[in-house]
């Protein structure tokens, strides 16, 4: 349909007409009234777009049942074209759109609207097999490839998927059953995975029952993550929320997740393949973040850590029901580091464990790993923390002969359940330094009286990025389809 738009010319007449007609009822009057601004949606984000664009443009059907990955797919190889044009959006209308795997391009933005879910495919088919990651060597299912993610995109730049509050869905009970079943050949899809790209926002959505893992940024910079909603049953299998891979400024901020893994996992790679990628996660800063996890962690660091772990910053962390707050797990193999962590408030309700580490982790992408290689962990600070219903206070194991050094705790009070576990503390080659903890802890962690652990005070660069308000209209759609309505009547 080649159309013409002088919306202010024809809008009042045509309106006028189709309502002499009978062809349009009042409700889209009322929306047309709703809309006169001509940019009825804002929306913050890191940059605005030039080019704006309606799934719908390119065939797209939200009936639930007509596969999309066509109308997705031409969508942004069509966008594409504007990257050096001021950059382009795509709007998801409301409905619900099945599709299999699509990359975005650069200087774009994916706009879910609010009543619009983009539903994952449950086709094998529908999801291109890529190769493994270079930092791991191996799916993390298994040896083989990989299943590309559902929402995917490498080597971008200015990449944007955001919403009021439109909703992703994974529709993973199939790949989950499939999983425990062990009739999963190759690993599978993430929700969300950007590969090599830098100036990324996720924000105001809804991620619900991915596969495996919901967002997972890797060899990626300069990232914000906020306003998100993730939900998966918490039996579902390794559906954690959000894993920053080998990754460099990222800000996780205002996020709930319930999940059957960890809710954040900050990771860089695996064994011999991590260390020769050699790509750290560091300055990442994760504010007010809300975990329900009962069998995994708030926030776990590792255990793939062998680009290592450096500069994390968590700060406002609340967990309901969840099985240990910031847990490092690393093993033999790994090599590399876990440094300068600092953890500030944290209110923590119904957990096994407040404190826990382990050095023996396990799992290994194959035998050729260097046992030798031993992570390092130094410098984890925890201070303002109040949990209660909690089993045990501290389980906190380090390597023989490669202990965990450098632990600060202050401010620490944890209420057992009714039933807690004799031991409180377990102190395993670990050492360190603590101040007002109660239950009182191990002697490995040696009482300085009154100190604060440290918070670092200076702010993280990834703060810095102020984000704009942008907009698109729905208007010119309503005006289409009055046309639509028009012609189709004469
Ligand atoms: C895609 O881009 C081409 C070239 O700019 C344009 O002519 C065409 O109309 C676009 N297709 C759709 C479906 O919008
Ligand atoms: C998406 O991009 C990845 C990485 O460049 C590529 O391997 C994959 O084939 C692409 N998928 C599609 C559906 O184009
Ligand atoms: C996104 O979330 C922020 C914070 O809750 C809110 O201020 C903003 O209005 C939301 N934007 C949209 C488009 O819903
Ligand atoms: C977004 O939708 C989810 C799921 O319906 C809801 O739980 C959440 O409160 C909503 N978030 C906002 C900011 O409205
Ligand atoms: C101890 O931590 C709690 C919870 O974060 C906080 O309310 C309180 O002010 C802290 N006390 C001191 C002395 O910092
Ligand atoms: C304490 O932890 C170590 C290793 O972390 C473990 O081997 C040991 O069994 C634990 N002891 C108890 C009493 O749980």
């Amino acid at each position: 349909m080649a159309l013409i738009y002088r919306p202010s010319a024809i809008s009042t007449h045509l309106v006028a007409t189709l309502l002499t007609l009978g062809l349009i009822n009042v409700s889209i009057i009322e929306c047309r009234r709703h809309v006169s601004g001509g940019s009825d949606v804002t929306y913050p984000a890191i940059n605005c777009r030039k080019h704006t664009a309606f799934l719908t443009d390119f065939g797209g059907n939200g009936d639930g049942e007509t596969s999309n990955t066509e109308a997705f797919r031409t969508a942004v190889q069509n966008l594409s074209q504007f990257e050096n044009d001021g950059g382009s959006q795509l709007i998801v209308p409301p409905g619900r759109w099945l599709t299999g795997s699509f990359n975005l391009t650069s200087h774009f933005t994916l706009f879910i609207q609010f009543g619009a879910v983009i539903l994952a495919s449950q086709e094998e088919g529908d999801y291109p097999l890529i190769e493994p990651l270079p930092s791991y060597g191996s799916g993390r299912d298994g040896p083989g490839g990989r299943f590309s993610s559902l929402i995917g995109g490498s080597h971008l730049t200015d990449v944007v998927i955001t919403g009021d509050n439109g909703t992703i869905d994974g529709q993973g009970s199939i790949w989950w059953s499939k999983f425990h079943k062990k009739k999963i050949k190759n690993t599978r899809p993430y929700l969300i995975e950007l590969m090599y790209s830098n100036q990324i926002q996720i924000s105001n959505l809804t991620l619900i029952d991915s596969p495996t893992w919901h967002i997972h940024p890797v060899y990626s910079s300069d990232i914000i993550m906020q306003d998100l909603t993730i939900h998966a049953p918490v039996d579902s299998p390794n559906t954690d929320g959000i894993n920053p891979d080998s990754c460099k400024n990222v800000k996780i901020q205002d996020v709930f997740v319930v999940s059957g893994d960890d809710c954040v996992a900050i990771k860089s790679g695996w064994d011999e393949y991590g260390i020769k990628f050699g790509m750290p996660t560091e300055q990442v800063i994760i504010r007010r973040l809300t975990c329900i996890s009962p069998d995994s962690a708030v926030i776990a660091l590792g255990s793939e850590m062998s680009g290592g772990i450096k500069n994390i910053r968590a700060e406002d962390i609340t967990a309901i029901n969840s099985e240990s707050a910031v847990r490092i797990k690393t093993a033999p193999g790994r090599g590399a580091y876990v440094t300068d962590i600092f953890v500030d408030k944290m209110n923590l309700h119904t957990m096994k464990y407040v404190f826990w580490t382990t050095g023996a982790y396990g799992q290994h992408p194959d035998p050729g790993y260097d046992p030798k290689a031993l992570p390092k962990v130094d410098r984890i600070n925890y201070r303002n923390v109040v949990a209660e219903d909690v089993k045990m206070a501290g389980n906190m194991g380090g390597i023989e002969g490669d202990p965990f050094t450098g632990f600060c705790l202050s401010n620490v009070t944890i209420g057992l359940s009714a039933k807690p576990k004799k031991l409180q503390w377990n102190c395993t080659e670990v050492s360190g330094v603590s101040s007002n903890v109660t239950p009182e802890p191990c002697d490995a962690l040696v009482d300085k009286g009154s100190i604060d652990c440290e918070y670092p005070s200076d702010p993280v660069p990834i703060d810095m990025v102020q984000l704009q308000t942008c907009s698109f209209s729905t208007q010119k759609k309503i005006i289409q389809y009055i046309i639509f309505l028009h012609f189709n009547k004469n």
